[in-house]
């Protein structure tokens, strides 16, 4: 994996985030968009801190199967320590070799992880591989393009998210997930976009946990003026202020099946 490093410090910043509103609030359009059965068999590859795994444990019920797969095993341990029930499992594995059997699921998610996997066609045929025939996928995935961050520094901020995009190995994979998928043999069902918008800069939005990743991710590649990371984001909370503080983002949410021959 390129550029962040999901260890245990980047596991708790990364929980933080995902608690906010604006993400709970995206994992229920990501619900939404599985429409999942009780009784189905779901791999959530990438699982992260397991957020979404427990959602679609509760939509499953103890009829279906739920794995959450990771490369982090820190946040796989963090995962674990929250008890989950029987039929929902995790595990340490690569999105790129999948260790489950062919035609093993209903369903496959991946939730903002592909971008992070340099071989992404051999994610989708990995996930092509361990669904059912007639099986879906749901993919989530950013493109960094769509970021609207206001500032006065109108330079500084495009330096800083051009710095960011080296975070992941495809910051604009959303563009080119359509072809992707049918070159892996899927039939696109559908794609959606998700905004998230926030007006303010408090603790409980998804951009003000961001802005520290991109932060500190900056600041440690050293590639700007040393005193750019730390000013870009103190301009944030004097813009709220002012009530001049805007970011929206667009996550792009498509959803794929394995066709029936
Ligand atoms: C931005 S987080 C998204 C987490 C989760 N899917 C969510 O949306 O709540 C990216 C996750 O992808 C995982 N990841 C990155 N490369 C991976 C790979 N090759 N195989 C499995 N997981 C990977 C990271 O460890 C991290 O948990």
């Amino acid at each position: 994996m390129s550029g962040l490093k999901f260890n245990e410090d980047a596991a708790r910043q990364l929980e933080r985030v995902y608690l906010t509103t604006d993400v709970v609030a995206q994992r229920a359009e990501t619900m939404k968009q599985l429409a999942l059965s009780p009784g189905e068999r779901v791999l959530d590859i990438g699982s992260g801190p397991g957020f979404l795994c427990e959602s679609i444990a509760a939509a499953v019920g103890p009829t279906g199967a739920v794995t959450g797969i990771d490369i982090s095993s820190d946040l796989i341990a963090r995962c674990r320590s929250r008890n989950p029930p029987d039929f929902l499992s995790y595990a340490v594995g690569d999105a790129t070799e999948i260790a489950e059997p062919d035609a093993s699921f209903d369903v496959v998610v991946c939730t903002q992880v592909a971008e992070y996997v340099p071989d992404v066609d051999r994610v989708l045929a990995e996930t092509f591989r361990v669904l059912k025939v007639g099986g879906r996928a749901v993919f989530v995935a950013t493109d960094w393009d769509s970021v609207v961050w206001h500032s006065g520094k109108p330079d500084r901020m495009a330096a800083m998210m051009r710095s960011w995009e080296s975070h992941c190995a495809h910051p604009h994979l959303p563009r080119s997930l359509p072809a992707r998928f049918a070159r892996a043999g899927f039939r696109l069902d559908g794609a959606t976009v998700y905004s998230i918008l926030n007006l303010q800069w408090h603790d409980d939005t998804y951009s003000k946990g961001l802005a520290a990743l991109v932060r500190d991710f900056v600041a440690r590649k050293n590639e700007l003026p040393s005193e750019d990371p730390k000013e870009w984001y103190d301009e944030f909370a004097r813009l709220s202020e002012a009530g001049q503080y805007f970011f929206s983002s667009n996550r792009y949410i498509f959803r794929a099946s394995r066709p029936i021959p």
